[in-house]
């Protein structure tokens, strides 16, 4: 998984080629419900957050067995799975079928690339054989490229330059750097023995749910995600009260373009939450929103590892959600 996280950069660039040729027709969709499940899913919040237009088309991304009831013929359905056999990403294909919806899919193989082509759908095939949350490269970049093929995009310049900007930052994550100049590693030190809390400004949102996700799945930890200035509504007031302050380790993600009103908000909270349980503050950079928000998701998708590593547990596989879909299967 350590190697995967760090062909990060890579896939990206490698999903924009593999979608370059898809065969989609071109009118702009009012609206994009991008339908997929956990690593595949997470692909639609990041586009919907990185969009470059002044006016974009609204992404909703839906994890769920059911379309919206408002989903209609005009609009834009991709679904996105890494294995093509997620049931909740299938059966919202299907009710796209029936609708009558534009639709697009993405997978590395299984019963969606088979209905894809059953029902003359345009797809992308990326390679097979990562865990899905592994080919969060493949599917955001060939999702994108879709997109600026359906007139729906305009992600291509960011696109090409992401990967550059990534290899620049990344240096200092990779697994040769010690722990003293390395912040993924120094951070998953602090984390060991905690229960991480990512808290984010609202931009960051996709970015903190990815931190929380792959702490789950890599790092096979309980960990949550909110943002701000939501949370100073309801969950600071449980830090007032909980004794087990101490258990918790609280990463801040900022972004450098948020509202000059939060600094003041972030200090106040830390400051409620109390300071000891804070364990890490980082800022987005880069010169567009996809930079931003990639540059912290790298970080995060570094951290997930060197903590299951830290912890001594495989970060790769994920046997509990295997055996989930396979009582699944079987139930049926
Ligand atoms: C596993 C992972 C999961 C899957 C999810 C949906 O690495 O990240 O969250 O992404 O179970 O499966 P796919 O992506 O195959 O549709």
């Amino acid at each position: 998984m350590l190697g995967l996280v760090a062909r990060l950069p890579d896939l990206l660039a490698e999903g924009q080629r593999l979608a370059g040729d898809a065969k989609v027709p071109t009118s702009y969709p009012r609206k994009v419900f991008v339908c997929g499940m956990g690593g595949s899913a997470i692909s639609g919040d990041l586009l919907a957050a990185a969009n470059p237009n002044e006016r974009p088309p609204q992404i909703l991304v839906v994890r769920s067995y059911h379309l919206p009831p408002y989903v209609a013929k005009d609009d834009l359905v991709v679904a996105v799975s890494y294995s093509g056999n997620t049931e909740e990403t299938l059966s919202c294909f299907f009710e796209a079928v029936d609708r009558g919806c534009r639709l697009m899919a993405i997978a590395s193989g299984g019963k969606l690339l088979e209905a894809a082509r059953k029902h003359l759908v345009p797809s992308v095939t990326v390679p097979a054989g990562l865990p899905p949350r592994g080919a969060l490269g493949y599917l955001f970049s060939a999702t994108a490229t879709l997109l600026d093929h359906a007139g729906a995009g305009g992600y291509h310049r960011d696109l090409e330059k992401l990967p550059g900007h990534l290899r620049r930052l990344a240096g200092d994550l990779q697994p040769s750097v010690p722990l003293a100049k390395n912040p993924a590693k120094a951070l998953a030190a602090k984390l060991q023995g905690r229960t991480p809390i990512v808290y984010a400004t609202p931009f960051l949102a996709p970015v903190a749910r990815r931190w929380q996700t792959q702490l789950n799945e890599n790092a096979k930890v309980l960990a949550w995600h909110a943002l701000l200035p939501e949370m100073d509504h309801n969950e600071l007031v449980g830090w007032a009260n909980d004794n087990r302050r101490g258990s918790f380790g609280v990463v801040f993600l900022r972004d450098a373009r948020e509202e000059p009103a939060m600094e003041a908000r972030l200090r106040a909270t830390v400051d409620l939450i109390g300071q000891g349980s804070v364990v890490g503050t980082f800022v987005a950079t880069g010169e567009n929103p996809m930079e931003r928000l990639f540059h912290l998701l790298h970080l995060g998708d570094f951290v997930s590892v060197y903590l299951a590593l830290l912890q001594g547990v495989d970060p790769t596989p994920v046997k509990v959600i295997d055996d989930l879909k396979g009582r699944l299967a079987r139930a049926q």
